[in-house]
Parts: structure tokens; sequence; C-alpha cells
């Protein structure tokens, strides 16, 4: 029932935000602009499609599964653990750099992001949903209090944030829903795929590595293990030549959030 409204919302918004979206001008499209059209494109025949379906699709988290296309896939969640939520990240990332070392190498300081509550449309609609970073890449934040992502009309499901330099924190309670709060601790990384969206068109350094993380102690809700796939933009520069002492590069992902269940 809900996905089938999300579709026709989606659909909506389209309408809707259609017109904020600026397209940079210059000879080659940047590439959060190709993921913006192949996704309407997609969409469009979503919306086709579900015109002659006999049922709503059902909202079934068991139905979604975890990308692992890297070219070295992460080690799965473990035994026992059941999705709990699925997000969309869109933020930044941030670095510091040496001023006076133009060879120095950018060192990454954390991350501050928002989460868009993507749960339906991983479980139903999969081939829309990897398309998401980049779509969300190119849609750029204006304040925290934005409560839904145009163009995909997700509303906000939690803050992303790092309470100390090794410690990328996940809140999920809002006012809506409490599905727990993780401080967590890295597990694993491995490198984005090569045809990962590089980052937005003045930024294209890369799409930051895929993660495991595992929940440290005072996580709430259950909260056992947490995945950033799908990753689109987030890298510095190769080298600080340029760079101010600190700066930040916008970045989306998938974030894949498991429980006990
Ligand atoms: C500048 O940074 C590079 C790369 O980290 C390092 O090898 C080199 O020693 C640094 N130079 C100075 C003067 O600190
Ligand atoms: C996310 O959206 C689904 C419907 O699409 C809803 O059932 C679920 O409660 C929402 N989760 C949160 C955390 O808001
Ligand atoms: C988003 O912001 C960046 C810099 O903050 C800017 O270069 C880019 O053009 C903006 N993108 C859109 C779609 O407004
Ligand atoms: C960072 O926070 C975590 C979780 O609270 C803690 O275990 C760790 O010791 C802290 N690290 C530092 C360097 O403060
Ligand atoms: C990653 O998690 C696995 C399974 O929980 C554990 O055996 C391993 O020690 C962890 N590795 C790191 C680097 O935390
Ligand atoms: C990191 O990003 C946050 C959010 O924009 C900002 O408040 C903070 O000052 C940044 N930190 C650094 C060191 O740039």
């Amino acid at each position: 029932m809900f996905c089938k409204l999300w579709v026709a919302s989606a659909l909506c918004a389209v309408a809707l935000s259609a017109p904020t979206i600026t397209i940079p001008s210059g000879a080659a499209l940047p590439a959060e602009v190709k993921a913006l059209s192949d996704y309407f494109n997609l969409l469009a025949t979503k919306v086709q499609a579900g015109k002659s379906m006999a049922a709503a699709p059902v909202c079934d988290l068991s139905k979604a599964s975890l990308p692992t296309a890297s070219p070295t896939a992460l080690p799965p969640p473990s035994a026992g653990l059941a999705l709990k939520h699925v997000a969309i990240g869109r933020g930044i990332q941030n670095y510091t750099c040496s001023t006076t070392n133009a060879s120095a190498i950018p060192a990454a300081i954390g991350a501050v992001a928002t989460l868009f509550n993507a749960s339906c449309v991983a479980a139903t609609n999969p081939d829309v949903f990897a398309l998401l970073p980049g779509v969300a890449l190119g849609m750029n934040l204006t304040s925290d209090d934005q409560t839904t992502l145009a163009p995909a009309n997700l509303a906000i499901s939690g803050h992303h944030y790092f309470s100390n330099l090794t410690t990328p924190l996940f809140n999920l309670d809002t006012t809506a829903m409490q599905l727990g709060v993780a401080p967590c601790a890295k597990n694993n990384s491995v490198s984005a795929p090569t045809n990962a969206i590089k980052g937005q068109a003045n930024q294209g350094n890369g799409a930051v590595a895929w993660l495991k993380l595992t929940a440290r102690d005072g996580t709430t809700g259950n909260l056992e293990e947490v995945y950033r796939v799908n990753t689109a933009g987030g890298n510095p520069p190769a080298t600080c030549a340029g760079m101010p002492a600190a700066f930040e590069v916008q970045y989306a992902a998938e974030y894949w959030f498991y429980e006990k269940p």
C-alpha cells in the first residue's frame, strides 16, 4: 500500500522539484546529472509498469538484499542478525590538511550526514534504490531542518556524525520512531567499485570506501552492525596541494542497519 503511494509521491516530487535542479553548464555532463536522468527515466518506467500491477507491493525488509558488488566483498552480517532499517545518507566528509606540505595526504576527521528513510524503496525497487546515492549527491541539503530528500521524497530517519575521531555514530531516534543510537567502530573496509560516482562536479576525487561497522558499548535499540555501501563522492584529493587547513567533501551513501531480534 505505502509503496504504491511512494511511487505516486515520487512522481509528484518529479513535478515539484524539477525546477530546483540546476544543470551546470559545460561540455561534459557531470556524473550526478547523469544519475538524475537515469533515476527519472527508471522512475517513469516503474510508474508505467505500476499501472498494470495487480497488487500493491509490500515493503518487506526481508526482501531487501545488501549490495556486495564492490571488487572485494565485505563480510556478510553476522549470523542471527536481522535488517532493521535502510537509509540514504547525504552529507559531508571532513578533512584536515597541512598548509605547508603540498605532498602531505589529507587526514579524515569525521563526517556529518542526514539519514533519510529508504527502507521501502530498498525492499521493493532495488534498482531505483541503487541510483539514489548518486541522485542525493546531486541535491545540496540547505539546512538540517530540510525534512525530505527531493526528488525521492524520503523522510528523515536519523543523523550521522562522529562522537570522536574513531567513533562514527548513528542516531536513529526521531520524534516519529525510536530505532536506537549506535556508536560504532570500523570492522572492515573495501574500495568503492571503479564505476562509482566520483563526486560533485568540482570534487571528483572518488567515492569513499564501503564499510562494515560494529556497534560499540552504549548502543541502544539492539543495533549490532552497520554497512555503508553504494557510496558516491566523499574522497579528498590525493594530496594537500592547494587545500586549506580544514575542508569538506560532499558525499552520499546507503546505510544498512542490522539488529539482534
Ligand atoms: C610531506 O608529506 C609527505 C607525505 O606524507 C612526507 O613524506 C614528507 O616527509 C612531508 N614533508 C615534510 C617536510 O614534512
Ligand atoms: C520508514 O518508512 C516505512 C514505510 O516506507 C515505514 O514503515 C517505517 O516505519 C519508516 N521508518 C522510520 C524509521 O521512519
Ligand atoms: C552544491 O554545492 C556545491 C558547493 O557547495 C556547488 O559547487 C554545486 O554547484 C551545488 N550543486 C547544486 C546542484 O546546487
Ligand atoms: C572514542 O569513543 C569510544 C566510544 O565512546 C571510546 O571507546 C574510545 O575510547 C574513544 N576514543 C578516544 C581516542 O577517545
Ligand atoms: C570484525 O568482526 C568479526 C566478527 O564479529 C571479528 O571476528 C573481527 O575480529 C572483527 N575485526 C575487526 C578488525 O574489528
Ligand atoms: C565538519 O563539518 C561540520 C558540519 O558542517 C562542521 O560543523 C565542522 O566545523 C567541520 N569540522 C571541520 C574541522 O572542518
